[in-house]
This record gives C-alpha cells, sequence and structure tokens, in this order.
C-alpha cells in the first residue's frame, strides 16, 4: 500500500545552498550574492525563504569572496563548506553533505536564484519526502546555455543534459532544468562520489544524479514553479537590473490588490517592507527603504524618498520630500522639499513646509514650521508656530544641545534659538531675534537694535 502524506513521519529537512561561483560576470569586488534585489542581498533573500521551511541544517556552499559573505550572515545559524576548486555543482553539494544529517531530505538552492518561493520549494521537499528525487524544471523560449530535460517516448524523464554536451536534436529541447532539486539526503550519499567528470566542462555534474536515479529505478518527479521568476539566475549587472524591475512589478502588483493607489505602478520601488492601510495614494517616482508604514488614507506626492517611518491617517507628503526615520501622526502635511532625519516624532496636524529641515525632534499636534528653517536637537509643544528661516544654533563646535519650545510660542522669520535654551509657553519672538538667554513665559522678546536711513546715500555707479 502507497503511504498517504498522513503516514509520514515528519521527516528531517537540510537545505544545501550553493554560493561558491566566482560571479566574474558581476565586474564587481563585492560577492555576486551579496548584490541586493529589491534593497536585500540575494543570499539574504534565500536564506529567509529556507528558514520558512524550518530545516534542521542549511549549509552554505562558499568559494570567491567567501569570507565577504560569511562575515554577512555571522549571526546566524549556519554551516558553511568551503569548495576549491569549483568542479561543477555535483563537487558543491559534496562538500556541504558532512554539515547537514545524514537522514531526511535534502534541498538544494541558489545563492543568486533570489526569488524562489517557499511554496514552490515545500511541493519540492514534499514530494522528496515519498522517497522521489523532485527536481524543477521550467518550459522556456529560448533554452540556450542551460541543461536540457531528456524525456522518452512516454514521457518519462531520462536525464539531464547539459547545453554544452547535448547533441543538436537534444539542443531543440524547452524543458530546462532549473537546478532546484529535492532528494533523500541517502540518495545523495550514495550517488555524489559516483560522479564522474568526463564531459565537456570536465566538470562533476550534480544532474547526473537523475541518469543514476532512472537506472537504479528511484522515482523522479518534476515539478514547476509556481511563477516563472522565482528561477530566474543573476550573472551580470543587467540580469540584476531585469530582475530588480520583476520584483518591483510583483510589489506593485501586490500593493495594487491590497487597494493602493498607484499612479504609475512602473514608477515606484521599495526597498523593504512597505506596509499600507486602506485608501493610501502614491504618485509617480517614489522610493521606500526599509520598514515603512502607511495610514488609512494617507497621500504621498511625486518624488518622496521615505525610509523607516510611520505616517498617519489622513497625512499627506508633498512632493520632493525625504522621510528618514520618523513617526508622523495623523493629519500631518509635510513637504514639498521637507527634509525629516531620524529621531524625529511629529505629531497630528503638524505642518512642515518647504526647505525645512528637522532632525531628532519631537513636534506637538498642531505645531509649524512652514518655510526654511533648521529645527535640531529639539522639543517643540503644541501649536508652535516658527517663521520663516528660523535656526537651531544646537551645535558649539563639539555638543549638540537642546532647544526647548513650550505650547503656544510664535517665533517671527529669521531667528537663531542659541541651545541649550528654552522658550516659555506662550512667549513671541520678534522676528530677527537672536535668542541667546531662556524667555520666560508670554510677552515679546527681541534684541534691541535702531534702524537708520541715510538720505544723503548715493548709490554706487559704474565707472565707464
Ligand atoms: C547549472 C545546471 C544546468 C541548469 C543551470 C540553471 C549543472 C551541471 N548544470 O548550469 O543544468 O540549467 O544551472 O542555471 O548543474 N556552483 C558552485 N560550485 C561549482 C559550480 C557552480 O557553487 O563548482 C554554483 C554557482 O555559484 C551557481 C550555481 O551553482 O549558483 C549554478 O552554476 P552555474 O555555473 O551558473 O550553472 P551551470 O553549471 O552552467
Ligand atoms: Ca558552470
Amino acid at each position: 500500500m502507497k503511504p498517504t502524506p498522513a503516514d509520514l513521519q515528519p521527516t528531517k529537512i537540510s537545505i544545501i545552498i550553493l554560493a561558491a561561483g566566482q560571479g566574474k560576470r558581476m565586474k564587481s569586488a563585492l560577492p555576486k550574492v551579496l548584490h541586493q534585489i529589491g534593497g536585500i542581498p540575494m543570499l539574504e533573500r534565500v536564506l529567509a525563504t529556507a528558514a520558512a521551511l524550518k530545516p534542521q541544517k542549511t549549509c552554505v556552499v562558499y568559494g570567491h569572496g567567501g569570507d565577504q559573505v560569511r562575515a554577512a550572515f555571522e549571526k546566524m545559524d549556519l554551516q558553511w563548506a568551503k569548495q576549491e576548486p569549483q568542479l561543477g555543482t555535483g563537487h558543491a553539494v559534496l562538500q556541504a553533505l558532512p554539515e547537514v544529517l545524514a537522514d531526511g531530505v535534502t534541498l538544494i538552492l541558489y545563492g543568486d536564484v533570489p526569488l524562489i518561493s517557499t511554496t514552490t520549494l515545500a511541493q519540492l521537499v514534499a514530494t522528496a519526502q515519498l522517497g522521489k528525487v523532485a527536481w524543477l524544471t521550467q518550459l522556456v523560449e529560448k533554452p540556450a546555455g542551460l541543461g536540457r530535460v531528456v524525456r522518452d517516448d512516454l514521457g518519462k524523464v531520462c536525464a539531464i543534459v547539459e547545453d554544452k554536451d547535448a547533441t543538436p536534436a537534444q539542443r531543440e529541447i524547452k524543458e530546462i532544468n532549473t537546478g532546484f532539486v529535492a532528494c533523500p539526503t541517502e540518495l545523495l550519499v550514495e550517488w555524489l562520489p559516483r560522479l564522474t567528470n568526463t564531459n565537456a566542462q570536465h566538470e562533476y555534474y550534480l544532474t547526473d544524479i537523475l541518469g543514476i536515479a532512472v537506472a537504479e529505478k528511484v522515482a523522479v518527479e518534476t515539478l514547476h514553479p509556481c511563477a516563472d521568476w522565482e528561477v530566474t539566475g543573476i550573472n551580470s549587472k543587467a540580469q540584476l537590473a531585469e530582475l530588480e524591475r520583476t520584483y518591483q512589478r510583483i510589489k506593485a502588483e501586490h500593493l495594487m490588490s491590497d487597494g493602493v493607489t498607484l499612479i504609475d505602478p512602473a514608477r515606484v520601488d521599495i526597498r523593504g517592507e512597505l506596509i499600507c492601510d486602506s485608501d493610501v495614494s502614491i504618485d509617480i517616482n517614489c522610493l521606500f527603504e526599509g520598514s515603512v508604514k502607511l495610514s488609512r488614507g494617507t497621500k504621498i506626492g511625486a518624488n518622496c524618498i521615505l525610509r523607516n517611518c510611520t505616517v498617519g491617517e489622513a497625512s499627506e507628503i508633498l512632493p520632493f520630500s525625504f522621510i528618514d526615520g520618523a513617526n508622523i501622526g495623523a493629519s500631518a502635511r509635510i513637504g514639498p522639499y521637507a527634509r525629516i532625519r531620524p529621531d524625529t516624532t511629529l505629531g497630528n496636524n503638524v505642518h512642515i513646509g518647504n526647505f525645512v529641515e528637522i532632525k531628532a525632534s519631537n513636534f506637538g499636534g498642531g505645531s509649524k514650521a512652514n518655510h526654511l528653517s533648521y529645527i535640531g536637537d529639539s522639543l517643540v509643544g503644541k501649536n508652535v508656530n516658527i517663521g520663516a528661516g528660523t535656526i537651531t544654533c544646537n551645535y558649539d563646535g563639539a555638543n549638540k544641545h537642546r532647544t526647548i519650545i513650550e505650547d503656544g510660542v510664535h517665533i517671527g522669520s529669521d531667528v537663531q534659538l542659541i541651545a541649550p535654551i528654552t522658550i516659555g509657553q506662550g512667549a513671541d519672538i520678534a522676528a530677527g531675534t537672536t535668542v541667546w538667554k531662556n524667555v520666560p513665559p508670554g510677552g515679546l522678546t527681541l534684541n534691541a537694535k535702531t534702524q537708520l536711513s541715510n538720505p544723503d546715500w548715493k548709490r554706487p555707479t559704474k565707472k565707464k
């Protein structure tokens, strides 16, 4: 009687990730698998997808630039196997076998194929858990360069033939090897040492285990990825850019199906995680980095960059604003041309206008800085109005100092606040004042100045 999935013992899963290739065509000092898709290194994506399968062991096969790769993932619970020299994919997997469990199933992934999905991989693993060799293949229009899946007259898989070893007739085959395979580990342990390199490239081909499986009458099942782009590998900067566009298109589609309005889905980039509530609208050329959360009804204008921030309900970020590391309340209006820097919290109904830079500051509800200001290391109360050209002079050349502006303060235009300083509740500061002493609550503070006019003044003229 055939086992049904319910009869199966929970099988141990090992994952081997091949990442030893040099990636010469990237023409970069950075190892290939550390190049990013959607702001995350390719290998980090593969590791996260692998982790979702809850494997007992995960081993990365590394080679060229390997120390840099290892260092990047130091904190993770991973095994590492060095492959030097690189004698082919079969040789690569063989190096990793001592690092994984001897029983259960082993799944083979690639550090330079970053968008493989957990769903596709789970199907491979489940098939291998039935004792079969589960091979992921794909039908493509242009199979050149790839391994071809050879089938007999009945359509049963017999072998995978590499492009360089294929006959002209085999080169016509459009079913290709994606490289992804899952297999009972004990079969790999038995078969891999038997591989030879008598082929066009003098490499130990992982694909040759398929021929062995067929010869030994071990069942081979082929599966296809849930989506074609899942198995796209990266060898060059052009391929990296192309897959980045694919990734961004998919991200945009997900956002739109969740109800986000994207004025042009081809002109939004997400490098990290963007979480949107209902009725969020995003205009063209916006970039989201790290973790960004947009609440209900927020509007993001054209050409904005938002990094690691949250934006409250019905708030509007106007064009050309750069928000980095800030929490923004509800019904706020930021920009155009605003720069909000890390450790900033802006309350509800705050208005920040053009050419205003805010750093490590807190604005209470209803406060405004509408034009041309620098506010740094400041605690601004509620309903404060900061006039055009106000500067907090927070840096004495050695240390940073805090400015405290209490509720209801009105600051005129072109005011310098020399920190550390406190402006008392409800105070008014006259335009053009340099404030270097604490200001008591209420009243008007100004610098004693005079204004002179010289009626005899002659404007200079150019010499002939
Ligand atoms: C391999 C497959 C081919 C398949 C293609 C899909 C074999 C023999 N061929 O081709 O059937 O269509 O992938 O892209 O498996 N690697 C190592 N060590 C090595 C060699 C490769 O770690 O010694 C890694 C590379 O870093 C890369 C992956 O294995 O991530 C595939 O290697 P690559 O040279 O790109 O593929 P091919 O061998 O040409
Ligand atoms: Ca190769």
